[in-house]
């Protein structure tokens, strides 16, 4: 019997005992989730399987073969934790406090045959604070700061966190950007990478914390939501080196220029391409988003795994150089009246001036460069003549 074919009797008996559900896939899974418009309290939304296809991906290439527990901290459906469970393995805790999303997990559990997996109707708080895992994923509505301090204990390996409260994260709500992540990002035009900073810096500043460093080893901002995955270490040493890789970033509205200032306690400066006065954003992370051979490694799970989105995503993610923000090339074009060039002849361009360069995953108009703001609008002009 196919218990998956929509006319088998285990099919049926689900939609009996859920008529308020169907079943959807995601990548090799099977998921229960509510009907679109029922009443129904369990959070799913399917605009989020690309996040969840990098997940697969990710922990993949980090683990390899590795044994390992994983905590699904706001597991809703559950199709997270299952995820890794069904399609990687390890052993899977799933956590809600809403009683229906453990039931649904419950079934979810059942319908995937998956047996090294439990479920927990708690708090996530109070089961971070009492147990350890080696991956911890915290997957909340909007921001993820109220359970980061529990995490940062319980976590060992990799802590993984979704922000979809990207416009405080971008500069759009300030005030609440203030109250959430006190810190003050600018909203200018490479808004997406200041809100994955800020997130970044938040999370390093929390672990330190609990005596925790965090290293981000893949980090991207894609439609509404803010995501980043961050290896631990539980060293002093590693501690100093990522807090010191916070700071802020200054940028110009003279000439457009930008660079980071690193460290908690910047100096008053000045623009270091025309002299104007600055503005600051941060604190925030400055260092990588990304470990490059890890991203690499990613990338070719998603390929093996047919999770083509993903895969995408990944590479850009992967051929990204580490130099914090970009700069959106069409607007330079478009203030120099000229007509834009193709944005790989610009990068060439760039590499050929000695310059590094590459896209960013954050815009397809964005390219990111050592070369200052009057350089790189030398290059485009070169193009267009
Ligand atoms: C955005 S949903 C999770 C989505 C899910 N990870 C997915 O991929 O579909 C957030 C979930 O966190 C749960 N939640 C919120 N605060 C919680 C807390 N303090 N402890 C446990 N669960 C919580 C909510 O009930 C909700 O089901
Ligand atoms: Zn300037």
């Amino acid at each position: 019997m196919d218990r998956y074919n929509k006319r088998s009797p285990l099919y049926l008996c689900y939609r009996m005992l859920h008529r308020s559900c169907r079943i959807v896939i995601e990548g090799e899974t099977r998921i229960l989730v509510p009907v679109k418009g029922h009443s129904s309290q369990v959070f799913y939304n399917p605009m989020m399987a690309l996040n969840r296809d990098v997940n697969v991906a990710v922990l993949a290439a980090f683990l390899g073969d590795k044994d390992f527990t994983y905590l699904d901290a706001l597991a809703a459906t559950g199709i997270k934790g299952i995820r890794v469970g069904v399609e990687i393995g390890g052993f899977i805790t799933l956590s809600d406090w809403n009683r229906r999303a453990v039931e649904l997990m419950r079934e979810n559990m059942r319908l995937n045959d998956l047996s090294n997996c439990r479920s927990v109707h708690a708090d996530s708080r109070v089961l971070m604070d009492a147990e350890r895992f080696d991956v911890v994923d915290l997957d909340p509505f909007g921001t993820p700061m109220p359970f980061l301090a529990s995490a940062g204990n319980s976590v060992k390996g990799m802590l993984a966190v979704t922000a979809t409260d990207t416009a405080p994260l971008c500069g759009a709500h300030l005030n609440s950007a203030i109250r959430t992540y006190a810190a003050h990002p600018q909203k200018n035009e490479y808004h997406r990478e200041t809100g994955l900073r800020v997130l970044i810096g938040a999370i390093v500043r929390s672990l330190a914390v609990q005596g925790k460093a965090a290293i981000p080893v893949v980090s991207y901002a894609h439609r509404h939501f803010a995501r980043t995955h961050l290896t631990i270490e539980k060293k002093v040493k590693s501690i100093d080196s990522v807090m010191k890789k916070i700071g802020y970033m200054a940028h110009c509205n003279n000439c457009n220029n930008h660079h980071p200032i690193p460290g908690l306690a910047p100096t008053l400066q000045k623009c270091i391409a025309c002299g104007a006065p600055i503005t600051l954003s941060g604190p925030l992370w400055l260092g990588q988003l990304h470990d490059r051979k890890l991203a690499c490694e990613a990338t070719a799970e998603a390929e093996r795994r047919d999770l083509n989105d993903a895969r995408k995503l990944l590479k850009l993610c992967a051929e990204e150089i580490t130099t914090p923000m970009y700069h959106d090339y069409h607007k330079i074009s478009k203030r120099m009246k000229i007509s834009a060039p193709p944005i790989t002849d610009v990068i060439k361009t760039l590499h050929e001036k000695g310059y590094c360069a590459s896209r960013t995953h954050l815009s397809g108009t964005g390219i990111k460069t050592d070369a200052d703001a009057s350089t790189l609008e030398e290059a485009v002009l070169d193009l267009s003549r």
